[in-house]
C-alpha cells in the first residue's frame, strides 16, 4: 500500500466500497473539494443517488467541477446547507446506505471556515435517524480540533441498539488522524 493508500480518508472510501451497490443511497456531509462526492457518485452510480453538503460556496463549486471534470454519472445534487440539517423534515431520504464525514477545514482554501463540535455532533444525530440497516457511516478526524473529537467519541461510546462504533487508527504515529466508524445491524 501507498503512502498516499494509507489516508484515513482512504480507509473510508475501503470500508465504503463494502457497503454501496450501484443503486445505493450515500450522504457526503462535507464535500469540501468533492473527491469523496465523486468516489460515491462513481460508486452508487446511474440508478444511485448521492447527496453532498458544505457551508462555503467554494466547496459547492470545486465539487460540482470536479464531477463534471471526472464525467461522474447524473446521480448528485450538492447543497449550500449546513450538515446539521439532517434531522430536519424532507433534508434526507428515509433511509440512506452511507454518509461520509470528512472533518476540519477546506484543503488549499484560504478560509478557515471548519466543522465544529456543535453542528457536526446534531448532524450525526440526523444522519443515525436515516441510516439503513447494513449502513455505515465513516468519520475522518484530525488531530486539531480536540473539543469535536472528544463530542464524536462520547457519541460514538454511547450508541445503543442496532449501531455500532469502530475506530481505525494507525498505531505507529504520534497524533495521527483516524477514521470513526459506525455501523447499523442489518435487519
Ligand atoms: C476536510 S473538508 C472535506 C473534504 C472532502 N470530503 C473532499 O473529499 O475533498 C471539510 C469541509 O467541511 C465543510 N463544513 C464545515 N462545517 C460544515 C457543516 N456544518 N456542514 C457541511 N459542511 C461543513 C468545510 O467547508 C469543508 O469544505
Amino acid at each position: 500500500m501507498t503512502e498516499a493508500e494509507l489516508r484515513v480518508s482512504e480507509q473510508a472510501k475501503r470500508i465504503v466500497s463494502g457497503v454501496l451497490r450501484s443503486g445505493g443511497t450515500a450522504v457526503d456531509a462535507t464535500a469540501g473539494n468533492g473527491h469523496d462526492t465523486l468516489f460515491l457518485s462513481q460508486t452508487a452510480g446511474d440508478c444511485g443517488q448521492v447527496l453532498a453538503f458544505d457551508i462555503q460556496q467554494e466547496a459547492v463549486d470545486s465539487t460540482r467541477q470536479r464531477l463534471a471534470d471526472a464525467g461522474a454519472p447524473d446521480n448528485t445534487r450538492i447543497q449550500l446547507k449546513n450538515n446539521a440539517c439532517f434531522a430536519d423534515e424532507g433534508v434526507l431520504p428515509e433511509t440512506v446506505d452511507v454518509f461520509m464525514y470528512n472533518l476540519g477545514y477546506l484543503p488549499g482554501s484560504g478560509s478557515r471556515l471548519a466543522t465544529t463540535a456543535e453542528d457536526t455532533l446534531a448532524s450525526l444525530q440526523g444522519a443515525a435517524g436515516h441510516l439503513a440497516p447494513g449502513g455505515v457511516i465513516t468519520i475522518c478526524l484530525y488531530p486539531h480540533n480536540p473539543e469535536e473529537i472528544e463530542t464524536v467519541e462520547k457519541w460514538c461510546a454511547g450508541l445503543t441498539g442496532s449501531l455500532s462504533a469502530f475506530r481505525i487508527e494507525r498505531m505507529n504515529r504520534s497524533r495521527p488522524p483516524y477514521l470513526a466508524v459506525v455501523v447499523k445491524e442489518d435487519a
